[in-house]
């Protein structure tokens, strides 16, 4: 989703400009834009599509404006008008002298564009952001002075925003606020680098302030000023980044999905560590700050999340109830914020995100720390928006996830419900103590499990390019695993475009099972427990249709080659932990499809990897 860049200093604002946008790439944009203060006034660049094709416009004439050391940037992810050049970012006021770039959408936009533009003011783009441009030019033009035309006209504003502002008449300033999206200002020596997301500053440093909503900060190429929305000027809490330069390299993998479907065992590794002391001892995971009594009056879970982390949800749904005698509910962020949910004290909320910018996401998990339940938070950025709303934080330390497809963070996210599930079924001594320690026995060897799948890609490799061209795609299974297909087929929709839907396999014959034909491939994902043998029988209702049969097993039989086209054999492993296995070989099909009908399998149109807008 969008990403916006500020750079103030002494180095060439397009070349932190350009450096930035690239390193917040991963959030998926369709056009970008930069515009910079020549000293005399202020030039704007913009294109549509890929950062190259901006990149091809400045290149010609980079000599000359290498000069200016104050801009701002954009990548645009559309909401409001189609993505084209004159809806990209930056946007002007009429007279061109005020420049902005936002992150967010303003809700009141239409109701404010009416006003202003019986006023006079003259609308290039269809955005709701021009509004702002106008908004804060016409307070300029009554106040003359930048931060205060900002605080002023930001009053007008509903909605969720991030903004950059210079003007033509203060060259040597840059104006950025925010309210309900993300923003961090980098502090260098004699300069400043705001932006979206870390990444983008990384490189210049690891001194850094996150901003507060309704915080205006004031930067000049020496000072920095941060005032609140009535002022009062603050001391901002200036952190050090626990972060290393982000080189977002690919390390020799074609994309970066494949070197994060890679990563996976090291990350399941690195999860456990500290965590499985021993069998016999208790798991130790610190992070839950609830205190024994509170985990033991525990009556409720809620688990907040969207697309590929309500799926790792879903997986919780399963292991807590079974483990914990807990009853959970699983709801997507986006219909849990417009419902009434019922919560009491001893209701725990769980937000669950990646990002941890995802806004619907952060408007539940604010919803119920209102009601007052403790929120646990489980994210791959302990710095999100979302991390600070947590009582309880689990950061699953994946690393920085580039491709727009989430796999390694869903991993990750699954092992971190693992070892809460064991966790508090401990605590409450509410599961059989031989399954506990059965299952921290084989948590520790499933790295290796994943790694054996890892090394035998070949033949998922020609199955996926045997059916790259199916219009269509069925993953069914049932009980745990039922998550794992809605996950595999999420996936393959994603990067491929292919129409893909999981279902489970019980719910086939209510419906789907009208769509089976020669033409439709149905992936079973049938894992040895207590519903092997009904996957299998919904498995012959499919073949008798006609459908292709492609087996995912963790099952050694000869019978399955009469059913099945095609099998994947997968690593034993107890059936509560099977999501953790059967999800590789669907990302590797997915990854193996997409890269087959030659998609851009790490930037797929239309996605954004933080989607910070509800
Ligand atoms: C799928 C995918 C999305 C995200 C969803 C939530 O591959 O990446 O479905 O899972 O947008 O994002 P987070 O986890 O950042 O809240």
């Amino acid at each position: 989703m969008c990403g916006i860049v500020g750079y103030i200093g002494y180095r060439s604002a397009i070349d932190v400009l350009l450096n930035g946008l690239t390193k917040l790439e991963y959030r998926g944009y369709d056009s970008s834009g930069i515009a910079l203060h020549n000293g005399k006034h202020i030039d704007t660049y913009k294109a549509v599509g890929k950062l190259s094709n901006l990149k091809d416009i400045i290149n010609p004439i980079k000599s000359e404006l290498d000069k200016s050391t104050v801009g701002i940037g954009h990548i645009r992810w559309a909401t409001h008008g189609a993505p084209t050049t004159i809806n990209a970012h930056p946007h002007t006021c009429n007279c061109g002298k005020l420049v902005l770039v936002h992150n967010g959408i303003i809700e009141n936009y239409q109701e404010l564009k009416e006003k202003l533009e019986k006023e006079g003011c003259v609308f290039k783009s269809q955005t709701d952001t021009e509004t702002v441009a106008h908004l804060i030019a016409k307070e300029y033009g009554k106040l003359h002075n930048l931060t205060e035309a900002v605080r002023v006209a930001t009053e007008k504003i509903e909605g969720a925003y991030a903004l950059c502002v210079m003007h033509q008449d203060e060259p040597d300033t840059i104006v950025a606020t925010k309210r309900n999206a993300p923003l961090v200002v980098g502090i260098g020596e004699n300069e400043f680098v705001v932006a979206s997301d870390v990444p983008a500053i990384i490189d210049y440093t690891n001194k850094a302030m996150y901003l507060e909503d309704n915080q205006i900060v004031t930067l000049t190429k020496n000072s920095m000023k941060l005032i609140d929305k009535d002022n009062h000027e603050l001391k901002g809490k200036i952190e050090v980044l626990p972060w290393e330069p982000v080189a977002l390299s690919k390390m020799g993998y074609k994309h970066f999905m494949m070197k994060e479907i890679h990563e996976q065992p090291s990350i399941i590794r690195n999860l456990l560590s500290g965590k499985i002391t021993g069998l016999n001892e208790p798991l130790n995971l610190s992070e839950v700050k609830l205190d024994k009594d509170a985990v033991k009056d525990l009556n409720r879970i809620q688990i907040v999340a969207c697309g590929t982390s309500l799926h790792a949800a879903m997986v919780a749904k399963y292991i807590i109830e079974d483990f914990c005698n807990i009853a959970v509910d699983v709801e997507p962020s986006s219909e849990y914020i417009y419902r009434k949910t019922v919560t009491d004290k001893n209701t725990l909320v769980i937000g669950v995100s990646q990002s941890g910018e995802t806004a619907d996401t952060i408007t539940a998990v604010r919803q119920s720390k209102e009601k007052g339940s403790h929120i646990l938070i489980i994210t791959n950025r302990p710095d999100s928006t979302m991390a600070r709303y947590a009582d309880s934080l689990i950061s699953v330390c994946a690393g920085i996830e580039v491709s727009v497809a989430a796999t390694k963070s869903y991993m990750a996210q699954l092992v971190a419900f693992y070892l809460l599930a064991i966790y508090i079924a401990e605590i409450k001594n509410s599961a059989d103590k031989e399954l506990l320690k059965r299952l921290k026995k084989e948590l520790i060897v499933l790295p290796e499990k994943a790694e054996e799948i890892l090394s035998q890609e070949t033949p998922i490799k020609k199955i996926a390019h045997k059916y790259a061209n199916s219009k269509n795609f069925i993953y069914i299974a049932r009980g745990i695993n039922f998550p794992t297909a809605l996950e595999g087929a999420l996936k393959l929709k994603e990067i491929s475009y292919i129409n893909a839907t999981g279902y489970t396999a019980g719910e086939l014959k209510h419906g789907p099972i009208a769509m089976l034909d020669e033409t439709l491939p149905v992936l079973s994902i049938m894992m040895k427990g207590k519903v092997y043998d009904k996957i299998l029988s919904n498995s012959e209702e499919a073949k008798a249709r006609n459908a292709k049969m492609i087996a995912l097993t963790n099952v050694t039989d000869d019978n399955l080659k009469d059913l099945f086209d095609d099998i994947i054999t997968i690593p034993e492993t107890d059936e509560y932990l099977s999501p953790i296995l059967a999800i590789i070989p669907l990302q590797l099909i997915a990854y193996y499809i997409a890269e087959f009908l030659g998609k851009d399998v790490d930037q797929p149109r239309n996605l954004a990897k933080s989607v910070t807008v509800e």
